[in-house]
């Protein structure tokens, strides 16, 4: 039987540098301890790949910008013009954070891209303007700030503005973890009845979301609410008016101590996040309200709404004002801070947990008043 003779002396180390140069010239790895100032440098080797840092990108660099594209790329240009959050610890990936893509948008007054559709979950949210507008699936939707409209997964939609005045929204999409599972595509050609079309025909009421879902434990029976790919909410638009009066009425509640008064938008059929991947929160900080540190493995990014204040994520500072986005990655330490007596903070989060939670991996840790770290869920 052949045996192996541990090498010594000092033409390990030469050894071990030409087998290192040998695996590499053969796309292999290691897995084994390569340097032993670090306690379990094998799990650090496999986790040292890229991870999205804790970042703000600030709204006053952002709209500038916007407005700059938009003198510069006309829709002849692209139908597209967008500014992409790229996380610099992800980059060149476009991410937020490991799971979540966001943009902001502004559109020209009365501009309408044509329809499109594709395997990613999205949303837009209002900022500026009170004439965005989406059609999804036939329903054309006209939205202002802090609206939040869904265009499912394989869903038809088209964005626009159909008001006289600039608009800026945000989107966020689940395009990275759709992009790690093979699973993105779009499709550009919009028919209806075999004719390519460049809107969409609108085939319900403006106002079916809010009719038909609007009435929170109540359902009409005879509406079938299976639209899109039946896999996310049928209501496609939630009115930031109906989430702020929801904050408003839990003011004086205790709320929680990790998250304040958090409200979770839901899918009204099954009472479940509006989409499967991502969910969303309303999310009131009362003057001078501190949430206590806690650590999940979802992801967020969070958009300041009113008021300002900052966020400690891993150790680091945030500052943030409205329409500012915040990435706060996956497993770091995170607490928001309103940073005013008199004046309410109110934060839009997005989060991957649904994912997470489907899959059996979410984890959420908490510390206590005196700093131990309890586990949440
Ligand atoms: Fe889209």
């Amino acid at each position: 039987m052949a045996t192996v003779e541990p090498a010594t002396g000092s033409n390990r180390d030469a050894r071990l540098d030409a087998l290192y140069r040998r695996l590499d010239a053969h796309d292999m790895a290691p897995y084994w301890a390569v340097s032993t100032e670090n306690e379990n440098d094998e799990d650090a080797q496999i986790l040292k790949a890229g991870k999205a840092r804790p970042y703000v990108w600030k709204y006053n660099d952002i709209e500038p910008i916007l407005y700059e594209a938009a003198e510069l790329i006309t829709m002849d240009d692209s139908e597209r013009r967008s500014v992409v959050l790229v996380n610099p610890g992800l980059a060149p990936v476009r991410a937020t954070v490991t799971t979540l893509y966001t943009a902001y948008r502004l559109n020209d007054p009365r501009e309408i891209m044509p329809p499109h559709r594709h395997s990613i979950n999205a949303v837009r949210i209002g900022l500026t303007g009170a004439s965005n507008f989406t059609g999804v699936e036939g329903e054309d939707i006209v939205f202002g700030p802090g609206d939040l409209v869904l265009t499912p997964a394989d869903a038809w939609h088209n964005h626009g503005n159909r008001g006289d005045d600039f608009a800026v929204n945000v989107s966020v999409l689940d395009l990275p973890l759709t992009e790690v599972l093979n699973a993105a595509s779009f499709e550009h050609r919009y028919e209806e009845d075999g004719v390519a079309k460049s809107e969409q025909t609108a085939r319900f009421a403006d106002d079916h979301s809010s009719r038909v879902y609007g009435q929170g434990g109540l359902l009409p029976r005879f509406v079938d609410h299976g639209r899109g790919a039946g896999r996310s909410s049928p209501m496609y638009v939630y009115r930031w008016e109906s989430t702020r009066e929801l904050l408003e009425k839990f003011r004086d509640h205790d709320g929680s101590p990790y998250d304040g008064i958090a409200v979770e938008y839901t899918d009204p059929t099954t009472g479940r996040s509006p989409y499967p991947t991502m969910t969303f929160f309303g999310q009131l900080l009362r003057p001078g309200e501190r949430t206590r540190p806690q650590r999940q493995n979802a992801s967020l990014v969070c958009f300041p709404f009113e008021g300002s204040g900052h966020s400690i994520v891993d150790g680091e500072r945030l500052d943030w004002q409205q329409f500012d986005a915040i990435a706060v990655p996956g497993n770091s330490w995170f607490e928001h801070v309103n940073g005013s007596d008199s004046e309410d903070a109110i934060l839009f989060v997005v989060s991957d947990e649904p994912t997470l939670s489907t899959l059996g991996f979410l984890r959420r840790f908490g510390k206590t008043d005196s700093g131990e770290v309890v586990r949440l869920v």
